[in-house]
């Protein structure tokens, strides 16, 4: 039965409108051929129905994700980001499993001390996210019903959305949902997959509008930057989630790309700005959400490393600025001193990474400098 329109409350009998299939097949539906010819016959059909994305005035804002446990025991790194950033979004805090160690209980300490940050010293931040394949609790997995899981996912995003209400520019609903290499099965298999079939996406998207009307909803993804026919094919998945998303009358405002940058491959700049003016035709948005670069590949020293990352993300702005105005650039920490990326790909011959805009000493990259001239100077 198809479940896309079932009502938030859980009881309402699906509408008559056609949805997408609820079962495995979608997945298999989302060949590339259907992405390609169903998403040239719904973007006709949505094309003169949608609004321009609003292009902000000013500066585009330039954020870094936080984590509170550093913040409460490094008061440089938390200053680094009040010195820094227009926005500072809690990195793990909004996960489900920081936020919820049980069905029952909540805990928004960790997200509350950021984002009471961010506000009491002017600054914006955004949620990261609801829907994903990771750092979900071992009691969310030990759900075995579509049902149980719908309700746990619709009560989750009411109340962590509906709390924060009014104070996030952004939510990340869906994270990472199309599959690593989607030239094959185009959806990733997760537990929301699983238990709801592609709808769940959509229950997602519908429970968070009606949570906090006034937050941007995006779709956030990674490796959707590269030169590649892997890289081209999670492009036209991630077009075509869009397109039936609205298809199905659900707000999908901005994709955000991700934006963990492998220093020794080439962005497309082409297909990027292609893929933005695209997004943009449909009234969606882009936001870059984590930007950092992978340099375990780049041989040499800081020097090295900073040129091959002042490269990649120089090539990611042209390409995001050639579609259309970002609704902010965002990088995954502000300081080399924590990254998640050297635990993950560390540099074979064992010097530290470089992937964020201020070394460990907390001295700003010169590409740091450029980008943000870039971000202040965008008109
Ligand atoms: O806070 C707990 C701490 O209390 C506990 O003692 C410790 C040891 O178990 O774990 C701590 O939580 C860790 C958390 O980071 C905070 O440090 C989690 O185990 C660890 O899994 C978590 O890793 C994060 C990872 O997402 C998984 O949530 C990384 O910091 C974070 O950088 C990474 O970020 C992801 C984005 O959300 C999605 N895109 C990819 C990106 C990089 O993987």
């Amino acid at each position: 039965m198809a479940i896309l329109h079932r009502d938030v409350h859980l009881d309402g009998a699906p509408p008559s409108a056609p949805a997408f299939p609820s079962d495995h097949s979608s997945a298999s539906a989302l060949t590339r051929r259907s992405l390609l010819r169903g998403g040239a016959a719904l973007a006709a059909a949505t094309l003169s129905s949608l609004p321009p994305v609003a292009r902000a005035a000013g500066r585009v804002p330039f954020g870094a994700a936080m984590q509170s446990d550093l913040m409460q025991s490094d008061p440089a790194y938390r200053q680094a980001f009040l010195d820094h950033c227009d926005l500072i979004l809690p990195m793990n805090e909004l996960k489900w499993d920081a936020l919820r160690p049980s069905r029952e209980e909540f805990s928004f300490w960790g997200a509350d001390q950021i984002i009471d940050l961010a506000r009491a010293n002017g600054r914006r931040s955004r949620g990261h996210c609801f829907v994903w394949w990771n750092a979900l609790p071992d009691w969310v997995e030990a759900i075995d019903t579509g049902l149980e899981a719908e309700r746990v996912l619709v009560d989750h995003i009411e109340q962590v959305a509906g709390r924060y209400a009014g104070t996030l520019t952004s939510w990340d609903v869906a994270n990472e949902v199309i599959a690593n290499d989607p030239t094959g099965e185009p959806m990733r298999d997760t537990f929301w997959m699983r238990r709801l079939g592609i709808d769940h996406i959509a229950i997602a998207f519908r429970a968070a509008a009606a949570a906090d009307p006034h937050a941007r909803l995006v779709l956030n993804d990674y490796d959707l930057e590269f030169t590649g026919p892997e890289h081209d094919a999670k492009r036209a998945v991630m077009m075509d989630l869009v397109r039936r998303l609205q298809d199905h009358n659900l707000r999908v405002d901005a994709v955000g790309l991700q934006g963990h940058l492998y220093a020794e491959q080439r962005v497309d700049v082409d297909a990027v700005a292609a893929f933005g003016r695209e997004l943009q035709r449909l009234g969606v948005g882009l936001l870059v959400t984590e930007l950092d670069v992978i340099d375990w590949k780049i041989r040499g020293g800081p020097a090295e490393q900073d040129a091959a990352a002042g490269r990649v993300i120089g090539d990611l702005m042209d390409a995001v600025f050639a579609a259309q105005r970002p609704e902010a650039v965002i990088t995954w920490g502000i300081t080399d001193r924590y990254t998640w990326i050297p635990d993950a790909m560390p540099r074979p011959d064992g010097t530290p990474s470089r992937p964020l805009p201020l070394d460990a000493r907390l001295r700003p990259k010169p590409w740091f400098e450029r980008l943000q001239r870039r971000l202040r100077t965008a008109l």
